[in-house]
């Protein structure tokens, strides 16, 4: 992908309308490959048509698994059953992808053939040992740089046998490639969280009729089961309908609604922080769509003040911080967050990344090894670096809706890895947005 897009933000403006944001990113991924693995024919709708999870998609369609689409949002997967996976002729280029790499890593450990993942620069730094030391706990055989990254090559075993591990990171994705490895795996395997963590996975195994246990933070499965083939609607991300819920929160005049949003109880810290800090968010219309809650979020601008962000909430709103800290920005007083040292190893170095962008705005950010304190004030105009990173490049361009002069972020291509047409989106809503490839 080219990395040669830089959003400019013109000062100003405010959000209005009903919209719906794209699918949700990680509901699209495990779609793509618990249907990969049934028994029948599975569609899907709502489907993200973001990189990361096209990612996801051209990796299976590698492993010989039949898929149609995607057509606004449709997907159909010919499921080839437990075992029908075929070795792939090349590596699986997973792109920007996290989630990809650490699911599939857990997916394919007791496949029975050789396959390698890689991944772009940014993947390429972070940590996969986080999901390679469990699987080899379990007998897998997979490789990775002296550094603990990708590329990982993953050699054929005989078998895999269940473990009962304790998590040292609140990791969904950890947890995932365990409960998908654990599939293959002789016995049982169960994983527990030192704190929540999102239960797609759980849920929609159970979805497919996989029994899946839980028992407090404790999951467990057996291996040796099937999948049998479903339906899913993808509910809106409410990690991408996270930077209107900010948007239209700062900017004065602003009302918006976001339609179909999921809401599961795993995801929805960010209402509850912004709440916290006064938010005037309204949830309506609460409704189950294939077992996740889902709902319409009414948001109007309110004054929003600086909190101490419930450590609890973190792993429930993990992704949205980059979002939240321009809230603070625009927030009275100080904002204080702990307890979020996870935010170094995402797609980039959030809490690093936004201290500077936020700095170079005027605003006063001071990073900590584990959260960041933010101190709101008068947004000034300037360029940031999003370092490839989508939710940076996004987050900066809500904050435009309160600057005093144009922001111009920079690097912003992987906006497409989880929020296809987010320009477009935001523009009819009234965001002073203008893309420009260089
Ligand atoms: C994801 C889990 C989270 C999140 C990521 C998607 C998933 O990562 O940041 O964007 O789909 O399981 P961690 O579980 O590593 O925190």
């Amino acid at each position: 992908m080219q990395n040669t897009t830089d959003f400019i933000v013109e000062p100003g403006g405010l959000l209005v309308g009903r919209l719906r944001v794209p699918g949700d990113k990680s509901i699209s991924h495990r779609s793509i490959m618990l249907g990969s693995l049934a028994e029948g024919v599975t569609r899907v709708t709502g489907f993200l048509e973001g990189e990361d999870s096209l990612a996801t998609l051209r990796a299976f369609r590698a492993m010989a698994v039949e898929i149609e689409g995607p057509e606004q949002g449709r997907v159909t997967i010919h499921g080839v059953g437990m075992h029908g996976l075929r070795q792939p002729e090349g590596p699986l280029d997973l792109g920007n992808s996290g989630t990809s790499m650490r699911l599939l890593a857990g997916l394919l450990a007791g496949q029975g053939f050789e396959v390698t993942l890689t991944g772009d620069e940014s993947l390429s730094s972070r940590p996969m040992r986080r999901v390679t030391e469990p699987l080899t706990r379990m007998g897998a055989r997979i490789e990775t740089t002296p550094a603990g990254t990708a590329p990982l090559h993953i050699h054929p075993v005989e078998t895999l046998h269940g473990i009962d591990y304790e998590m040292p990171v609140a990791s969904a994705q950890v947890k995932s490639a365990i409960l998908l490895a654990g599939l293959y795996a002789e016995g049982e395997t169960c994983v527990t969280e030192p704190a929540p963590t999102r239960d797609h996975t759980e849920r929609m195994l159970r979805g497919f009729g996989y029994p899946v246990q839980r028992n407090g933070s404790r999951v467990c499965l057996t291996g040796g089961g099937r999948l049998g083939a479903c339906d899913i609607d993808v509910p809106a991300d409410i990690s991408s309908a996270a930077f209107f819920l900010v948007g239209a929160s700062i900017a004065p005049g602003s009302e918006l609604v976001l339609e179909h949003v999921g809401i599961n109880p795993t995801r929805d810290g960010v209402i509850t922080i912004l709440r916290l800090m006064g938010a005037d968010i309204e949830v309506s219309n609460e409704r189950d769509v294939g077992g996740e809650p889902v709902a319409d979020l009414r948001v109007r601008h309110a004054p929003l003040k600086g909190i101490r962000i419930p450590e609890e909430l973190v792993p429930l709103a993990i992704d949205e911080f980059p979002a939240l800290f321009v809230a603070a920005a625009c927030a009275e007083g100080e904002t204080v967050l702990t307890g979020a040292a996870e935010l170094r190893v995402k797609e980039s170095d959030r809490i690093q990344v936004m201290a500077d962008g936020l700095r170079v705005l005027g605003i006063e950010a001071e990073p900590t090894p584990d959260g960041i304190r933010i101190v709101g004030g008068r947004l000034g105009g300037g360029e940031v670096l999003s370092h490839g990173d989508h939710r940076i490049a996004m987050a900066f361009a809500m904050a435009g809706l309160r600057a005093a002069g144009t922001i111009r972020i920079k690097d912003c291509a992987n906006v497409n890895t989880s929020f296809p047409g987010f320009a477009r989106l935001a523009q009819e809503a009234g965001l002073r947005l203008e893309v420009t490839h260089g």
